[in-house]
């Protein structure tokens, strides 16, 4: 956080061919597994393109969480299915040790294509949708703690919550 390359707004991508898309995946998905997140946007590793990687199996350090795909998702388009807000606390690689507690819309579809071009179409909601709305402001140059409405609840992680142990996202 602080980094404008976090603050900027991403470039469409053409999927295929697109010889540099691999090794930006590779590149995401190595960063994301070696610091354990829920999801990545390419501008948190300095790429400035519309693409996002998420991903969640049942972990103890997600106990609420249903799991969630893997996907790579490029160019995507969010639409949101009502209008209920729900708040649920967030991390986020770019700003480590922290949490704060953000309002997300509870049910939303999410449109785009994977690496080979294939249309992605979803329809999702709880954790799931809060994951992607998360990555998707990535490429928007939005950071979480902008969006949260009360500052008392951002704050260290270990202080917010003590003795419990979180994986960033
Ligand atoms: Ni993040």
């Amino acid at each position: 956080m602080g980094d404008p390359q976090l603050l900027r707004v991403a470039e469409t991508v053409v999927p295929v061919p697109n010889p540099g898309l691999a090794a930006l995946l590779v590149d995401m998905r190595e960063t994301m597994a070696a610091l354990s997140g829920a999801g990545l946007a390419a501008p948190q590793i300095g790429v400035p393109w519309r693409v996002v990687i998420f991903g969640v199996q049942f972990s103890p350090r997600y106990p609420e969480a249903e799991p969630v795909p893997e996907t790579t998702l490029i160019n995507p388009v969010i639409t949101p299915l009502d209008t209920v807000l729900e708040d649920g606390w967030e991390g986020c690689l770019s700003v480590p040790g922290m949490r704060g507690l953000v309002p997300r819309y509870a049910r939303i579809r999410y449109q785009g294509v994977d690496e080979r071009g294939t249309p992605i179409d979803r329809e999702v909601s709880g954790f799931h949708a809060r994951v992607v709305q998360h990555e998707v402001d990535h490429l928007d140059g939005v950071l979480y703690p902008t969006r949260i409405r009360d500052l008392r609840h951002f704050g260290f992680s270990d202080a917010l919550f003590p003795g419990q142990e979180f994986a960033d996202d």
